[in-house]
């Protein structure tokens, strides 16, 4: 199949593909400047408007901050997440709210019952989850618009970062370093697969 890539079928410009997508990077190591409350609640602004299954917006964020929760934290990272975490300006702990369906009556007014009938879901956490998910990819997407880089990381203690952090109807879904990317900050780029490797059409 003949498929044209060109950039200018798009139509988001150049420069923006490039910082959201081409030159974008996990950053893994950082500067100490600050990022601050009006970056991150820009950036919110914008990941606010991820699609979600019936607009349920189960991500909740922690911002870790203050020395004392940072510290906290980087003892529940995995060992080789530990350095970069602890040199971050700012963390943020990417959470799935399994009681997401609370907000139902406001976020979606027209589906009556809808609380109700998710509160008796046996697939509720599997829900958040999924769904949370599909907002990190914003939220990641959404930091590299305010031209900061994201550090997206799985490698922690799951169980010893809910018992520091969460409420037990949360789970945490990733922990995620923001900032600007400092000397080092890059591995070397990996491979992507195709589009014929990865799209099919039937
Ligand atoms: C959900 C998720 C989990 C990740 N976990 C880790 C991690 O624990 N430690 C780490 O160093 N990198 C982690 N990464 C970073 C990936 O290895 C990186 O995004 C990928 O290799 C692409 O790098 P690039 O964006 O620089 O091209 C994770 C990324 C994602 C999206």
């Amino acid at each position: 199949m003949t498929v044209t890539t060109t950039a200018d079928v798009l139509a988001l410009d150049a420069a923006a593909q490039d910082l959201l997508f081409r030159e974008a990077r996990t950053a893994n190591a950082f500067t100490d400047e600050p990022v601050t409350d009006d970056q991150l609640a820009a950036i919110y602004d914008l990941v606010k408007w991820a699609p979600s299954a019936m607009n349920s917006q189960p991500l909740r964020i922690v911002a870790v901050r203050s020395p004392e929760a940072r510290e906290r934290l980087v003892a529940q990272m995995s060992e080789g997440n530990r350095r970069k975490t602890a040199g971050a300006p700012l963390t943020l702990i990417a959470v799935a709210d399994e009681d997401f369906h609370e907000h139902l009556p406001r976020t979606f007014p027209h589906s009556a019952g809808a609380r109700e009938r998710m509160a008796a879901n046996p697939g509720r956490p599997a829900m958040a989850r999924f769904n949370a998910s599909i907002q990190l990819g914003y939220l990641i997407l959404g930091i590299r618009a305010a031209g900061l880089a994201a550090g997206p990381m799985a490698g922690y203690d799951a169980e010893g970062v809910k018992r520091e952090f969460l409420a037990p109807n949360e789970q945490v879904v990733a922990v995620v370093n923001v900032g600007r990317p400092g000397p080092d900050a890059w591995f070397d780029r990996l491979p992507r697969l195709e589009y014929d490797e990865a799209v099919r059409e039937i």
